[in-house]
């Protein structure tokens, strides 16, 4: 018994959807996809023939989408439509932490799931295979179940659990080979026919051995379980720099040799201003509040340490600089390299840079900033946010303004990086762009106020060529 897909639609054309399926199509010519999404601009950067200006900037991207649009890949805002027609429809939406309510500022906000489930109860007329793409708690797939079926239209649904894994910046790359493929099922006859269903999916590119099968919430848990893994080793070796400064250590030295132990591995060991991104806090959050929920305190503190550590570490950096310019930054003009919360993305969400900024200007720094890939309107959206934030959302229209006034006086986004450096008292790297060791150091140097610091916060540039020139280099973990 088994089930041959034809027709695949995608709920959410953000930085998973869109890259998901176009690889999905590239490799799957014989199947139909359409991806969806009800943010219209969106739908219509995913169209643009112009491929610089697709709506995510991942290395690859564009050839793929190139070879695929219009053939068997289509971006739609017809939602109901892609629903109605496809054999298995992905949730691909966001799920961010709640900023309201129960759960508040840890707990999942599943209202965007919630409203998928809602629509493809609505619009299905024949059996579906649903398969969460989305980060999820555990246990999601039977709230998704119960949406579903309550219609009572005798459709029949069978849900799987495919996290997915890939890295923004290598997402294609990430997708092309993938270490595995996820995929959660029921140990039904019609849950085990969904499962292979994917797998067939998965085959066309990627080998046997590489996909593995589990039972739903084993598989839902895994990608909490993945990105905590993963954020606590960020944590970890940035709790070691802290150790470093203080001894003379060098936190580089450190993760080679702890790396080269096979038990450890060698990746993920880089230590930084501290981690960002859309998803490490979010899932970590999320991972402590189910544990709260479950009634077991001592995991839920275990793991929120992870978030504290790196909170410890972005406020590390900003005070650093603040100490080192003669303990006061106000009216100073600081460069900043770099907003995104890593190399070769676009995305800033969670970015260390913002962070970092935003105790910078409690301090009333001017800050330049350059970054390759972000555009002025999202830094100041950013700033924006991170001050609504910390006023817990109470941000009325008059409060708003005038903190965007003051922004408009504080910041100033650059499109080229040496003017952003001109005259500036400190330059401080937030992001690992290979173009930054790239510069004409020397130049740069000529350029700035003297004693002219550099404070590193990605161990990217060569300390002892910069100290030559005559720079005042501080960086992570090292003295
Ligand atoms: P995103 O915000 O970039 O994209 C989500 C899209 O869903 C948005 O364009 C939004 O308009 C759309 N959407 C929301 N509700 C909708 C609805 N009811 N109908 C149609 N469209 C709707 O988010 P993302 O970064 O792609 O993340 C999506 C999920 O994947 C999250 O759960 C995230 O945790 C997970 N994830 C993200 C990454 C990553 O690198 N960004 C990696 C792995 C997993
Ligand atoms: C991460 C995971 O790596 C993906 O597997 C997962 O699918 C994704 O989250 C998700 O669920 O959203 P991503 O956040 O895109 O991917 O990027 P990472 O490469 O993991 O980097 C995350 C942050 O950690 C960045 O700010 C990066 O600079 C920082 N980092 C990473 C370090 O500071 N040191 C390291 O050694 C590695």
């Amino acid at each position: 018994n088994t089930k041959k897909i034809t027709n695949i639609c995608c709920i959410g054309a953000g930085y998973v959807g869109g890259p998901t399926m176009a690889v999905i199509a590239q490799k799957c010519t014989h199947i139909k996809v359409t991806v969806v999404d009800l943010n219209k601009q969106r739908i219509a950067d995913w169209n643009d023939a112009d491929l610089d200006r697709l709506p995510i900037y991942e290395p690859g991207l564009a050839d793929v989408v190139a070879e695929a649009r219009g053939r068997n890949l289509f971006f739609s805002t017809d939602v109901d439509q892609a629903i109605a027609e496809a054999q298995m429809i992905f949730i691909s939406v966001n799920t961010p932490t709640k900023t309201y309510g129960v759960g508040k500022g840890m707990a999942a906000d599943l209202k965007y799931i919630e409203l998928c489930a809602r629509q493809i109860a609505k619009v299905s007329k024949d059996d579906k295979i649903i398969v969460e793409k989305s980060t999820l708690p555990v246990r999601t797939a039977e709230a998704l179940r119960t949406i579903l079926t309550s219609t009572g239209n005798g459709v029949k649904f069978d849900i799987l659990s495919s996290p997915e894994f890939l890295a923004e910046g290598t997402a294609v790359q990430d997708l092309m080979n993938p270490d595995r493929f996820l995929i959660g099922g029921e140990q039904t006859e019609s849950g085990e026919v969904a499962v292979q269903a994917l797998v067939d999916i998965y085959l066309n590119w990627v080998p046997r051995e590489n996909i593995i099968t589990t039972r739903v919430w084993s598989s839902e848990l895994s990608k909490l379980t993945a990105n905590a893994f993963l954020a606590q080793r960020v944590s970890s070796i940035n709790a070691i720099s802290a150790l470093c400064e203080k001894t003379g250590a060098d936190v580089d030295e450190i993760s080679r040799a702890i790396g080269a132990d096979s038990r450890i591995g060698a990746k993920f060991l880089k230590s930084s201003v501290g981690f960002g991104g859309s998803c490490f806090q979010k899932d970590i959050l999320n991972l402590v509040y189910l544990c709260q929920h479950f009634n077991l305190p001592e995991v839920a503190d275990y793991w929120e340490q992870v978030i504290k550590m790196n909170d410890y570490q972005k406020h590390r950096f900003a005070k650093n600089i603040i100490d080192s310019l003669f303990n006061t930054v106000s009216g100073k003009k600081i460069a900043f390299l770099g907003w995104a919360f890593k190399k070769d993305t676009n995305d800033t969400r969670e970015s260390a840079a913002i962070y970092v900024a935003d105790e910078l200007l409690q301090d009333r720094a001017e800050i330049h900033i350059y970054d390759p890939k972000v555009s002025k309107e999202q830094i100041f959206a950013d700033l924006c946010r991170c001050e609504e934030e910390r006023r817990d959302n109470l941000f009325d229209e008059v409060a708003k303004e005038t903190y965007c006034d003051f922004l408009k006086k504080q910041v100033v986004v650059h499109l080229d990086p040496y003017t952003a450096m001109q005259a500036a008292h400190a330059i401080a790297i937030l992001t690992e762009w290979d173009e930054f060791k790239t510069y004409d150091w020397k130049k740069v140097y000529g350029d700035v106020l003297k004693p002219a610091f550099i404070f590193d916060g990605r161990n990217i540039l060569d300390k002892k060529q910069l100290s030559d020139i005559g720079f005042e280099v501080e960086c992570i973990g090292k003295r």
